[in-house]
């Protein structure tokens, strides 16, 4: 595809507005409140800051100013760097290649509860057994309810990719991120202010637990897991190391600030973590108490949540709503993004029009989606390896890009960048429009030493290496 043909984001905010809507995603709203729970409230807080404005914001300036400076693809781009590192390319589009399908079940998952909230039926949704979750993923009576919600979430989500990066992807993103950021403000505050008058607990209680540094107990071993835990974290929420930062720079006017934009960003992500978790542990503790806060992933969004919204009474069918439909935008800016990067492959390397690559790649991840989906009936196995254990098709597509090859694509670019191509041009990428950018010395001793360390302990942590450590 010619230059000039390449789409681009109009201005600084779009492209900062589509890039925080890829990184504010599921990770942001059901897994940082999680993992701030268990991991001793303000201290986890304390140390994915600083984690984040040192590692994950080398792991950013590294991907989007590669995406800028070589206006490729990620396919392509690594290998323009340096020949020796077009494998890395491919390893790349693996990544959100496979990410997409399943990101998109779990996005139709979210539609299902959206509009049983929406249509006035959240009553249905409580179950403590997991009885109603267990039908929405197909577990349950009906093997097609996921794969319908599937198609309609993959559809939305192409509908935005079609229109391209302004049309489509920058438009999108202008109207769903402020949105989201006004529900997710209008929950927190109103759930600060509850009371169960069963138990007597009070949201201020819960927001103790999130705020207020614990100690307790607290071992050099138990902190090392807490740094793995915001480290893993951080990356993911980030969107780093799966081609999308670098196709997103790709389209990034070569006359905005990209220092500017990228402290936009994390500051955008991290507050909107942040927020979830005002959200999550003041509602959830105080309904549900300690136990409830213990539920991870998947069963705290979908089995505790509704619980908590069942005890609010009439408020908790508006309350569930706005919930519902707040995940739903932040996951469909987030997949818009994945789907971003696969069509901008299909395109470059084999100069298809957007709309029949976007056709492909929707074909394509409806395929392995449907697959993903059956996992839960007719190909069911629970799969016990590494870190997972129990496992169906998603927890292992899941396992695959996360854990294994999303580490390794990110050591890859680090040595790439820090030992190969060099820092330095790195950073004249970053400068070039002649505004400052500081923390100039930081990137090059994280770029070169600290992240490729870093993450090699999360790879080695996903293969249970540190399991010993408790
Ligand atoms: N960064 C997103 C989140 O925190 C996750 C994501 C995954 C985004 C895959 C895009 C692609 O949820």
């Amino acid at each position: 595809m010619s230059e000039t043909k390449r789409g681009s984001f109009t201005s600084s905010l779009g492209f900062v507005l589509a890039a925080a809507g890829s990184a504010v995603g599921l990770g942001n709203l059901w897994r940082f409140p999680y993992l701030a729970a268990k991991d001793g409230g303000g201290l986890f807080l304390f140390v994915y800051l600083i984690l984040a404005l040192t590692f994950g914001f080398a792991l950013m300036t590294t991907e989007i100013a590669i995406g800028r400076k070589t206006k490729k693809s990620p396919l392509e781009a690594y290998k323009s760097l340096d020949s020796r590192f077009g494998w890395l390319g491919w390893a790349a589009a693996v990544v959100p290649s496979l990410i997409l399908p399943y990101y998109c079940v779990i996005g139709g998952w979210v539609c299902k509860y959206a509009v049983t909230y929406l249509t006035g039926n959240g009553a249905s949704a409580v179950d403590a057994t997991g009885g109603f979750f267990y039908d929405v993923i197909g577990a349950g009576s009906s093997m097609w309810a996921p794969v319908f919600w599937l198609v309609l979430f993959v559809g939305a989500t192409a509908a935005v990719v079609f229109f391209g990066v302004e049309k489509g992807i920058e438009k999108c993103s202008k109207v769903l991120m402020p949105a989201l950021l006004v529900i997710i403000l209008a929950l927190a505050a109103y759930s600060v202010t509850l009371k169960d008058p069963e138990s007597g607990r009070t949201a201020i209680d819960g927001l103790k637990i999130y705020l207020v540094p614990s100690f307790e107990g607290l071992t050099v071993t138990k902190f090392f897991g807490v740094v793995l835990d915001a480290m893993g974290q951080l990356f993911y929420s980030l969107s780093l190391a799966m081609g999308i930062m670098i196709t997103y720079g790709s389209y990034m006017k070569d006359d905005s600030n990209m220092g500017k934009s990228i402290n936009q960003i994390e500051i955008f992500d991290t507050f909107i973590a942040f927020t979830a978790g005002l959200i999550m542990i003041p509602t959830v503790y105080c309904f549900l108490g300690t136990d409830g806060l213990s539920a991870a992933g998947p069963s705290l969004m979908f089995i505790s949540l509704p619980q908590v919204f069942g005890s609010m009474g009439t408020m908790g069918t508006f309350v569930g709503s706005a919930f519902f439909v707040l995940v739903i935008f932040a996951a469909l800016t987030s997949s818009v993004s994945i789907m971003e990067a696969v069509v901008s492959m299909v395109m470059e390397k084999t100069k298809l029009t957007r709309h029949t690559a976007c056709a492909v790649v929707t074909i394509g991840a409806l395929a392995i989606g449907l697959v993903t989906c059956f996992g839960y009936n007719i190909f069911y196995f629970e799969a016990t390896f590494a870190s997972v254990s129990g496992g169906q098709i998603l927890d292992i597509l899941d396992w695959f890009t996360n854990n294994l090859m999303m580490p390794i694509v990110a050591i890859a670019t680090c040595v790439l960048v820090g030992w190969f191509f060099g820092t330095d041009k790195i950073l004249d990428e970053v400068k070039k429009t002649g505004d400052k950018f500081g923390r100039q010395n930081l990137y090059v001793v994280m770029t070169k030493y600290v992240s490729p360390v870093l993450l090699l302990i999360i790879l080695l942590n996903s293969f249970g290496v540190f399991s010993f450590l408790g």
